[in-house]
């Protein structure tokens, strides 16, 4: 019984040794659900792969600023040890952001920006340059003269309010571009359809639409479709989404005309929260860069993003394998262990029994002589 109880001691001790308890956990809050931070998301999870013992969770919301707070205060609850944010909307994201901060919780802000300075690191694209970027790619394809139509992010997320600051500061240089309106499409498709449907109707020449994402342009474009206006208008947007049926797909199909990149940068978010983990040196505002695919690139574009699909897949492909084998070597290892173990229980039975003989056949003699001797004893008393 003894014997039994230390075997099952040593198997629950060898087991947990094999299980492995992550070193670093990082949390991930999005504000939204779409294409783009889907991209964003698989990048980061692609990335975590090269750190060991590092887990990632990911809570996404749908553009709710209360629910994005509760998803924050959940990572806070659960003590994750570095945070990444994607803030809805800018001023009722700032003061949760600003609690974890304060409890020393290292948080990295993506994408959209908070109303503070209290953050560890802040990546993304300029969005003030990219807004400068359309304007003078704009300025230049209307050769100065023409009338726009703007359809901007949710308005108080921050991209929404450079992107515009930026496209203003350049075509307000130009007094032969009139900017017709500019409306809130939330960055969503069907709000961008509905508003641009109502613009159509309101303004009877308009010769471009800037939205300013691809799902808005994509919205924008079928509102004029429906009023057979598509073929007179241009559409130029950002994000350059080089996944099937998005941005850059829609250049090389014609629909829409130009977009600019907005990286999604998750590997670099990654190596970022890596780096402050582990006291590696940071920067703390990090900048992606942009650049405009129209029908000149977007065919080259597309060729060199599906070459980098196929290696990211054969990456994951690879770690797939490789955390086969390694939950292979680890069951081995125990089984190895436990036969050892077996073995070792083994040779001391067998020690133990090979002793007991031996004394069991000492004695027998000594019985045996005993008995001799009781024997001429009792032969010698009789004579
Ligand atoms: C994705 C998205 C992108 C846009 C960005 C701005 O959620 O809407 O399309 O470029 O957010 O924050």
């Amino acid at each position: 019984m003894k014997y039994i109880s230390f075997i099952i001691c040593l198997f629950l001790l060898l087991s947990g040794c094999s299980r492995k308890t992550p070193r670093y956990v990082i949390g991930v809050s999005q504000c939204s659900d779409d294409e783009w931070r889907d991209k964003m998301n698989n990048e980061i999870l692609r990335e975590a792969l090269f750190y060991e013992g590092t887990e990632v969770e990911i809570r996404t919301v749908y553009d709710d600023n209360q629910k994005q707070i509760e998803d924050i205060r959940y990572f806070i609850d659960k003590g994750v040890d570095l945070l990444i944010v994607s803030p809805n909307q800018a001023a009722p994201i700032t003061p949760i952001v600003e609690e974890v901060f304060d409890q020393q919780i290292p948080v990295i802000i993506v994408d959209r920006k908070i109303l503070s300075e209290k953050y560890t690191a802040y990546v993304s694209a300029d969005n003030y340059a990219i807004g400068q970027a359309v304007g003078n790619y704009i300025v230049s394809y209307l050769k100065g003269k023409g009338n726009i139509i703007e359809l901007t992010g949710l308005s108080g997320s921050t991209p929404a309010i450079d992107r515009h600051q930026g496209f203003m500061s350049v075509i307000s240089e130009y007094p032969g571009i009139r900017l017709l309106a500019v409306e809130d499409g939330e960055w969503l498709k069907e709000v961008a359809e509905n508003q641009t449907y109502t613009l159509l109707n309101r303004f009877l020449s308009v010769d471009l639409i800037f939205a300013q994402n691809d799902r808005m342009a994509s919205g924008a474009y079928l509102a004029a479709k429906q009023q057979g206006r598509e073929q007179k208008i241009t559409f130029i947007e950002i994000d350059a989404l080089p996944e099937e049926g998005y941005g850059v797909d829609q250049i090389l199909q014609g629909t829409l005309d130009a977009t600019f990149i907005y990286p999604t940068g998750g590997d670099r978010v990654m190596q970022i929260a890596m780096n402050i983990l582990q006291g590696k040196e940071y920067e703390k505002e990090n900048m992606l860069y942009t650049a405009v695919v129209d029908r000149t690139n977007a065919r080259v574009m597309k060729l060199q993003t599906n070459h980098i699909q196929e290696l990211d897949s054969k990456i994951e492909f690879l770690n797939t394998r490789m955390n086969h084998y390694l939950d292979r070597f680890a069951s081995q290892q125990l089984f190895l262990y436990g036969a050892a173990i077996i073995l070792l229980l083994l040779a001391t039975l067998f020690l133990l029994v090979w002793k007991a003989y031996h004394v069991k056949n000492r004695m027998n003699k000594e019985l045996f002589n005993r008995n001799e001797e009781i024997t001429v004893q009792k032969e010698q008393l009789e004579k």
